[in-house]
Parts: structure tokens; C-alpha cells; sequence
């Protein structure tokens, strides 16, 4: 079966074939979670099956890595149709770099596994993320914060100067330039409001991102990031309960975050909160002809 690959070049079909993946993934997640792999700006999208009925849909992304890590500049995020597994190395081989790629299937399915492993015996898994949820409002008291300011180059730099300190060594949370805060500022959800900044020990330190996701009715930690300054002062879980009373004042009753399984703090401080595991995100790092 022939793989349509469209890029920017045609802007109209290219955003078909990502709300074609977003409506197949959509389709196959549980309520609770909130996927929008594919309302990012690719740098090309493989449909394969009709065009008014795909059966998989893969996009592919340039990626700032930190230096030094091993895995290639390029993100893969693919979806199928349940029982169109067969597919996925057509798929995922139409759009592959020859440095390879970290490659998202999710939903985690042990047929999917399987099917990587027959393709690419040297495939592996790279990373995993738990989908946490919790109930709000959370009982725990939030450190004391105030929405960042949007016009005040002094904030968007001090977002900056924490999320870099506190993710230096994360594959790709580091990197953040005023630009890029702009530009999330911007995306849908987003908004400056809620951005609590935190001022611990007379500099902001602290930070906590949130996103609503109107249509589900859900709150999202995007980001929580502490400066290395001030870890291991038990600030975690306050920190994170500014975000989540803010989305609570905003109406909302319950949220959700992704984190890496094997970031401890982090893990320990929302379970404190009263966050469980809804789900596990995997991804495979595929290698390339190189
Ligand atoms: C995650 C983060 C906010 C946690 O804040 P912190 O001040 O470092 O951690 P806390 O002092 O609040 O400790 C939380 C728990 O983790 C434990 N902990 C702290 N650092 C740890 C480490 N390096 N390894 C293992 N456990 C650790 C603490 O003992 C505490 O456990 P407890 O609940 O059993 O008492 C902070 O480390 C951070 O900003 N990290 C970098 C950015 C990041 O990872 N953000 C989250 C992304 S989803």
C-alpha cells in the first residue's frame, strides 16, 4: 500500500492528514486523556490507506535535543486503526531519516510491541511517560505565586533562566528561548494567567505551567520546573499546587500531567498530591539506514 506524504509546501492537505490522525488517536483513548501529538508543525505527514478513510497516519519533527544526547533530531508520532498493526513498518520506514528517529505508537499495545521488535530487532525502548491524574481541588496549601506577565521581558527571561536550570539534562524540556515561551504562550489552552511564577529566596525560582483543555473540561500541568537552588526543600508538591488550585479557581474538578516514570521527585510530589497512574506512554528509538 502507498504512503501520501504531504509537507508545508501544501499547507490544506498536510492539515487533513494530521486531523485524520488526531480523529483515528482520538478515537482510541480513554476520556481521560488528552493527546495532541498532532497539532504540532511537522515537517512531513505519511497517510496510507484512502484518502476518506486512512488506516494510519504518521507525522515526523525536527527536535532540539541537549547536547550530548545519543537519540537523532527527529520525533515520530504514528497512530493506526486497531488490527492495522500489520502496517506499521510500512509506515513508520516511509517517513524515516536515515539518523533514525524516537518514534510515539500510542496507545502502548503488546501487538505493536511485537511488531517494532519483528521489524527492527534493534529497536528499543527509550522513554516512558505516565499519564497522572488527579482530582481537584488537592488539599495541600500552594506556595504563594502570581500570573507571569506576558509584556515584562524580566519574566519571559526568568521563565527562561528556570526551566533551563531545572531541565538541563532533560531530552527535550531544555533549550526554552523567550521565543519559544511566546510561542506556547499562544497555543491553544495557554495563556499567561496561567503561568505561576514563584518567588523563593527573592528570585523567581519556581514556575508552574498549566494548559485548560476546553472541550474535555480538564486542566494539564505542561511544566513544573524548580531552579536547582531550591530542590530538595520539599516544594514540589506547593509548587505544583499553585497551577492546580489556579485551573481549580478556573472551574475546573479534575487534571492531568505527563511525566518521565524515572523522575523520582517529581513522581513522589504529585503521588503526595493525590495524583495516580492512569497510563503509560512509551517510545521506541528506531535506527535508520545510517
Ligand atoms: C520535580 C521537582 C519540582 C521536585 O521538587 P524538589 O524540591 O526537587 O523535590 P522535593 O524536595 O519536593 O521532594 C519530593 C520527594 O522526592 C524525593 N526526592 C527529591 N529529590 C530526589 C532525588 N534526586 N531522587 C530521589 N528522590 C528525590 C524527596 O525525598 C521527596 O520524597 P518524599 O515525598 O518521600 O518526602 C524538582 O526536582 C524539579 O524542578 N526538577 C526539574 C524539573 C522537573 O523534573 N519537573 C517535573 C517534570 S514533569
Amino acid at each position: 500500500m502507498d504512503i501520501r506524504l504531504f509537507d508545508s509546501s501544501d499547507l490544506p492537505s498536510r492539515n487533513t492528514a494530521l486531523d485524520q490522525g488526531d480523529k483515528i488517536l482520538n478515537d482510541q483513548l480513554p476520556a481521560l486523556q488528552v493527546d495532541d501529538r498532532f497539532h504540532n508543525e511537522p515537517a512531513r505527514v505519511g497517510v496510507l490507506g484512502p484518502s476518506d478513510a486512512p488506516i494510519g497516519v504518521a507525522s515526523i519533527t525536527a527536535t532540539s535535543r541537549r547536547e550530548g544526547s545519543s537519540l537523532p533530531p527527529w520525533t515520530m508520532q504514528l497512530v493506526l486503526r486497531t488490527g492495522s498493526e500489520d502496517s506499521l513498518c510500512s509506515l513508520v520506514s516511509g517517513l524515516l531519516p536515515s539518523s533514525g528517529a524516537e518514534v510515539w505508537i500510542r496507545p502502548e499495545h503488546q501487538t505493536v510491541t511485537d511488531e517494532v521488535q519483528r521489524c527492527w530487532p534493534d529497536a528499543y525502548n527509550c522513554r516512558r511517560l505516565h499519564l497522572m491524574a488527579v482530582d481537584l481541588p488537592v488539599a495541600t496549601e500552594p506556595i504563594p505565586t502570581r500570573a507571569l506577565n506576558p509584556n515584562d521581558e524580566a519574566d519571559l527571561e526568568a521563565v527562561v533562566r528556570v526551566n533551563n536550570a531545572a531541565f538541563s539534562a532533560h531530552p527535550d524540556q531544555a533549550g526554552m528561548t523567550v521565543d519559544s515561551v511566546r510561542a506556547k504562550l499562544a497555543g491553544i489552552g495557554h495563556g499567561a494567567q496561567g503561568v505561576r511564577l514563584a518567588e523563593i529566596d527573592g528570585v523567581i525560582n519556581g514556575f508552574c505551567w498549566t494548559q485548560i483543555h476546553h472541550q474535555r473540561n480538564l486542566g494539564e500541568i505542561s511544566v513544573i520546573g524548580l531552579h536547582p537552588d531550591v530542590h530538595g526543600r520539599g516544594l514540589g508538591a506547593p509548587m505544583t499546587a499553585a497551577g492546580l488550585h489556579w485551573m481549580h479557581r478556573q472551574g475546573l474538578s479534575q487534571a492531568i500531567l505527563y511525566v518521565e516514570a524515572g523522575n523520582t521527585a517529581a513522581v513522589k510530589s504529585y503521588r503526595r498530591l493525590g495524583f495516580h497512574v492512569a497510563h503509560d506512554d512509551v517510545s521506541w528509538m528506531i535506527p535508520g539506514a545510517q
